[in-house]
């Protein structure tokens, strides 16, 4: 299978992408865990990993808590022995929060969320993978990471951040074996923006659907098999066509 004996961390793992990239990298042979501040979602997913007969660990995280991380850290290399892929998924929305509307607390939730949390753990991954020579981090990042429109300020501006991290990471570890590339969906039915999509028009997307979970997570498993291995610093779209016009 394209992710035999890989171990890969996944976080916000208990739903929506997160889930379908844990299920899809477990199908593919790679052992998993899962890490989400909603332990029983996490602990489901787990376990339909299990029954379906692949492998996977729940681990109850805050992303934005440091000793969590080094938890998970620390579990993962207990249960698993080693750390090949990381997916920095957890992420939250804005509802499109314009400027004005978005206080400074806001700001820093959804900045500790979806950027700082990604630069405390890939650190606490990074010197792992370069003293085995190699692994693969894929950031989900976003559409909203590059044009206006798919989120609010604060959204907006952590994904462009999110795509500039990816782009020193990529450019500073390639030469240690590490792979690292930044996926960028367009709007995906899951429960982050389930309450929005019966506003969001279809029909500037050229495809004139949303995507599924599913979809990103193929082409997340991708990213992370040896299949993409001369891919580096990639900011990849999957959104139907939306960025092209
Ligand atoms: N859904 C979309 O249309 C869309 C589009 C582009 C990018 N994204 C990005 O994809 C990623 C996944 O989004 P989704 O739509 O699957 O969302 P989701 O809300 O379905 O899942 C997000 C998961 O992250 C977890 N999470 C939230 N805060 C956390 C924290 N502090 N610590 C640990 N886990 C935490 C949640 O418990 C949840 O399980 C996010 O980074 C999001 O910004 C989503």
């Amino acid at each position: 299978m394209r992710l035999d004996n890989k171990v890969a961390i996944i976080t916000g793992g208990a739903s929506g992408m997160g889930r379908a990239e844990a299920e899809a990298f477990a199908a593919e042979g790679a052992r998993v865990v899962i890490a989400d501040l909603n332990e029983v979602m996490a602990e489901e997913a787990a376990a339909g990993i299990r029954s379906a007969g692949g492998t996977a660990l729940a681990v109850r995280t805050d992303v934005t808590d440091e000793q969590n991380l080094e938890n998970l850290v620390a579990r993962t290399i207990a249960e698993y022995g080693q750390i090949d892929v990381l997916v920095n998924n957890a992420g939250v929305f804005d509802k499109y929060a314009t400027s004005l509307e978005t206080a400074g607390a806001q700001w820093d939730f959804i900045f500790n969320i979806n950027v700082k949390s990604v630069f405390n753990l890939t650190n606490l991954v990074l010197p792992g993978m370069i003293a085995q020579g190699g692994g693969s981090i894929v950031n989900i990042a976003s559409v909203a990471g590059l044009v206006a429109g798919k989120g609010g300020a604060a959204y907006t501006a952590s994904k462009h951040a999110i795509i500039g991290y990816t782009k020193h990471l990529a450019a500073t570890y390639g030469k240690d074996g590490i792979k690292i590339n930044a996926i960028c969906p367009g709007t995906i039915s899951t429960p982050l923006i389930a309450a929005s999509l019966a506003d969001i028009p279809t029909d500037a997307i050229p495809l004139r659907r949303f995507g599924e979970s599913a979809e990103v997570a193929d082409l997340a498993v991708f990213l992370a098999s040896d299949e993409a291995k001369f891919m580096q610093g990639a900011m990849v779209p999957i959104d139907g066509g939306f960025t092209i016009q």
